[in-house]
């Protein structure tokens, strides 16, 4: 992931969720994180870092190991926090039914431009931490580069669990870009947004193991939960290993 901007010093701007940008005293910690999207939205796909392009060998790599993860197609798949669509358009060309959904309109703009009209994925506005679809109606639950910024993480876990059906699967891919602590080499306006008050809200953020990731996921209710590094979805320019955590309903 890559957290360079080309957004400079941001006004009071209003996005299309009315979050305003330069954020009052009394936003939340995740109206700041949806602020931070949002901004970065349109450029998000240009910073090398953030999704390998299209037809690239690491596009293909990242299509091999969904296809080894989830069931044939075609299944019910959500994808969580789904920023511009990447996973989400790679699900449906691997001919899954694709439900995917963001907080931040812009990033679902972006997601809905790449996309291209194409009828098997779904784009909507949702809270991964409160996903508003029926009990039991997916076979698999998706996220990449989630885990680092989610509230409340056991509680959306149990949310996950129950919208799967039984012996569906969670694989959460994300990779430890922060450290332990905050650094000074982290730009605005993504400083501005990730202040000590929202990174007290993101229990991952500042995590270096997947020790706590697997315990959440267990607490909710999560069996056969595994871990594995996936060097060779390493995209070097990202600056660190992704890792895989899967579980089972
Ligand atoms: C680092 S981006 C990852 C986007 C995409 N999954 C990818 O792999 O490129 C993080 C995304 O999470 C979204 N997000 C953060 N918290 C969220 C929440 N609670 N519910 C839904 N989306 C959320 C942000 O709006 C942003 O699009």
């Amino acid at each position: 992931m890559q957290l360079r901007v080309s957004t400079g010093g941001a006004g009071n701007r209003v996005n299309k969720s009315g979050v305003e940008l330069s954020m009052a005293d009394e936003a939340t910690p995740q109206d700041h994180v949806t602020a931070f999207w949002s901004m970065v939205a349109p450029d998000y796909e240009a910073h090398r870092g953030n999704v390998p392009s299209r037809g690239s060998a690491l596009y293909g790599r990242w299509a091999e190991i969904l296809a080894q993860n989830l069931g044939p197609a075609p299944s019910n798949v959500l994808d969580l926090a789904t920023g511009t669509g990447f996973i989400a358009l790679i699900l449906a060309e691997l001919g899954h039914r694709v439900t995917a959904i963001d907080l931040s309109a812009e990033m679902l703009a972006q997601a809905l431009k790449a996309a291209g009209g194409r009828p098997d994925v779904r784009f909507e506005l949702g809270d991964a931490v409160e996903p508003a679809m029926p009990a039991g109606s997916f076979d698999a639950v998706v996220n990449r580069h989630l885990l680092w910024t989610l509230r409340e993480p056991v509680h959306a876990m149990s949310k996950w669990r129950d919208l799967l059906r039984p012996s569906g699967v969670l694989l959460c891919f994300d990779g430890f870009w922060f450290g332990s602590a905050p650094s000074d080499e982290e730009p605005e306006p993504f400083r501005r947004h990730y202040t000590t008050s929202t990174r007290s809200a993101l229990p991952f953020m500042h995590s270096t193991s997947v020790e706590p990731i697997i315990a959440a996921m267990e607490e909710a209710g999560f069996a056969h939960v595994s871990w594995r590094d996936l060097p060779e979805l390493t995209d070097y320019s990202a600056g660190t290993t992704p890792y895989l955590v899967r579980g089972v309903k």
